[in-house]
């Protein structure tokens, strides 16, 4: 037997705030202008498929940072964190290049050079502390919450006006990502930032990640009523060490791109739509009932076309090309499965839904292969006990897993996890009490 689980309750948006306001007053013996707050996030499903230009389900956690703000007229950016309040980091936004902030100041502080490198020159310098209950490196997107809540906060100190409509959102979401990827030498794909920036209370988005959509086509607001479905959807943090930019997200995005560019398409969303039907595609088209099931090809033939190029225009190995193969299969299959759980979800097929996360997480674990032990026993544990489904969520290499599981049995779920855990010598997992919650904004 192991200890009891501990669950993470959300801090509360008072509480929130208060914390940040006193560190910020505390830290720079002033008042901040005011406070903001964004959400991590958890996927349900559609995972390794946002760079892929695929589709993806997120909610927005009721876990969220707290970040309470002052504009300066200088280009200096001091910023503070109640992980160490002591420590006040300071950066000066002026001849700021691509990678020269190091540790975590770099994701605050690449939002403000991001807004400016996209010719926002009105961002100035600006002081600010966090307070935060997303819990860090668990495949949360506790650096989603930083970056969208910054980019909140900056958008109203220096008037720029796109975080009242979610069309101008999708600027600021800009503005994270490039942080992000440029600032803080972390590749991401855009599910986190626009999860934290868009979702709805009481629903997922839908999110479509082909490149040139409008924000109206990009988001569809999908409600997620899991009382009414009667169920729980527990998120249990594995505690097992994660880390995106240590190379094996980079190289499983480099795979998908050569394997695109074998296929002769931009993007494996072109191919999944191909196989998959094109539910919701532009390339579906009203006359094509006829015409595309005898053209279009089928998963197997996408999987022998590939291998036949990686072999001869390629060169690759038979090794390099099972695994390049694996990885386009679980794409493929991973976006067609988007659209089935929004089907089933919403047509309260619970069951469906279920079987679709387990194919979800079946895929990850043995044709993506960005699972861990640790998340392999916890999904391995939430199955035998009963759950619907239950896979890793987020990037992998370590973080969380979600299980489906029915109404009041999550505490249970997560105790057996935790008993599992203990036999394997594993630390202790700790998990979230979680609503689809509300996207980033102002608090005070
Ligand atoms: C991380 C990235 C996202 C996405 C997921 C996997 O969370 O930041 O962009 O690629 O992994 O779905």
């Amino acid at each position: 037997m192991s200890q009891e689980v501990e669950f993470i309750e959300p801090m509360g948006d008072d509480a929130g705030a208060d914390r940040a306001s006193t560190l910020f007053t505390e830290s720079f013996s002033e008042e901040p202008m005011g406070v903001w707050a964004a959400p991590g996030r958890v996927n349900l499903i559609g995972e390794h498929t946002d760079y892929n230009a695929g589709l993806c389900l997120p909610i927005a956690l009721p876990h969220r940072t707290y970040i309470a703000l002052a504009p300066r007229a200088d280009t200096r950016v001091r910023v503070v964190s109640d992980i160490n309040p002591e420590e006040i980091m300071e950066v000066d936004l002026a001849g700021l290049a691509a990678g020269d902030v190091k540790g975590w100041a770099a994701y605050p502080v690449g939002v403000a050079w991001a807004l400016r490198e996209m010719g926002f020159d009105q961002v100035r310098g600006f002081d600010a502390a966090f307070s935060s209950c997303v819990p860090l490196g668990s495949g949360l997107s506790s650096s989603a919450a930083m970056t969208c809540s910054t980019a909140l906060a900056l958008d109203d100190a220096f008037s720029l006006g796109f975080g009242s409509t979610d069309a101008g959102r999708v600027k600021l979401i800009e503005a994270a990502i490039k942080s992000e990827n440029d600032m803080a030498g972390a590749s991401t794909g855009g599910l986190d930032q626009n999860a934290s920036m868009r979702c709805e209370a009481g629903h997922a988005i839908r999110l479509d990640c082909r490149p040139g959509l409008s924000a109206v086509e990009s988001v569809t607001q999908e409600p997620v009523d899991f009382a009414a479905a009667g169920v729980e959807l527990l998120v249990l943090d594995t505690q097992a060490p994660h880390q995106l930019n240590d190379g094996q997200y980079a190289e499983r995005r480099s795979t998908c791109e050569r394997a695109a560019a074998l296929l002769g398409v931009d993007n494996l969303r072109v191919v999944a739509d191909q196989v998959n039907g094109a539910a919701g595609s532009a390339s579906t088209s009203n006359d094509s009932s006829e015409a595309v099931p005898s053209a279009a090809p089928t998963l197997d033939s996408v999987l022998e076309q590939l291998t036949e190029q990686a072999r001869v225009v390629g060169g690759m190995s038979d090794e390099e090309i099972e695994r390049m193969t694996k990885r386009v299969r679980h794409v493929i299959t991973e976006i067609g499965r988007v659209d089935e759980f929004v089907d089933a979800f919403g047509h309260g097929d619970i069951e469906t839904a279920g079987q679709l996360l387990d194919a979800s997480g079946d895929s990850l674990r043995y044709d993506y292969e960005v699972t861990v032990p640790e998340l392999d026993v916890a999904v391995d544990t939430a199955r035998a006990e009963g759950a619907y489904g239950a896979r890793m969520t987020g990037g992998g290499f370590g973080g969380s897993i979600i299980a489906l599981v029915a109404a009041g049995r999550s505490k249970e779920v997560a105790q057996k996890i935790a008993d599992a855990f203990a036999d394997h010598g594993f630390g202790a997992p700790r998990a979230l009490p979680v609503q689809p919650a509300a996207k980033a904004e102002r608090i005070r």
